[in-house]
């Protein structure tokens, strides 16, 4: 079975790398994909930042790979001949926000949506809630990957300094 994990991984936490390693170890080929529109760098990353935090972080899983899409997710899955979706859910609010995406990707083409619910480690991770305890000096060490915690990092220390971050 071929399954993607779609999302904006803006960047990368530990929360998002869990639910790669649990649903790697389900399917035959995992794709992470970031499904934001390189042509608009809206994020702290972008996008081709993103692909290489994510790679670095999914090292050690040989049925991963990373790609981006800027369209309907449903069109990559059918190009891609991919079976299915698979998402994490932290909480209900996870829930009523995924949950009219599933239906409608189904109904579209459909393709199923798996949920795994999020390891309780993780419950209370989010690539938004650690970037703003980064900006303001927080330590998210633990809750990202290292080398996307040391990112983060640069990156705001760039922003405050003026340089191109
Ligand atoms: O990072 P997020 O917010 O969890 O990602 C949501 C995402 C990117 C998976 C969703 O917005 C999406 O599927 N975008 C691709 C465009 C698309 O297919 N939209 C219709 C979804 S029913």
């Amino acid at each position: 079975m071929k399954a993607v994990c779609p999302g904006s991984f803006d960047p990368i936490t530990l929360g998002h790398l869990s639910i790669f390693e649990r649903a790697a170890a389900h399917v035959d080929q995992l794709t992470v994909l970031v499904t934001a529109n390189p042509n608009k760098n809206t994020g702290l990353f972008t996008v081709d930042e993103r692909m290489e935090l994510i790679r670095r972080a999914v090292e050690h899983l040989p049925n991963v790979d990373v790609d981006t899409w800027g369209g309907l997710l449903v069109d990559y899955t059918t190009a891609h001949g991919v079976d299915a979706l698979v998402k994490g859910l932290r909480s209900s609010l996870d829930y009523d926000y995924e949950l009219p995406m599933a239906q409608m990707n189904r109904r579209l083409t459909g393709v199923e949506t798996f949920f795994l619910l999020t390891d309780e480690k993780y419950g209370y991770v989010s690539s938004t809630l650690c970037k703003e305890v980064a900006r303001y000096g927080g330590d998210v060490s633990g809750l990202m990957p290292d080398h996307v915690v040391a990112a983060v990092r640069e990156k705001y220390r760039a922003l405050d300094s003026g340089e191109k971050a």
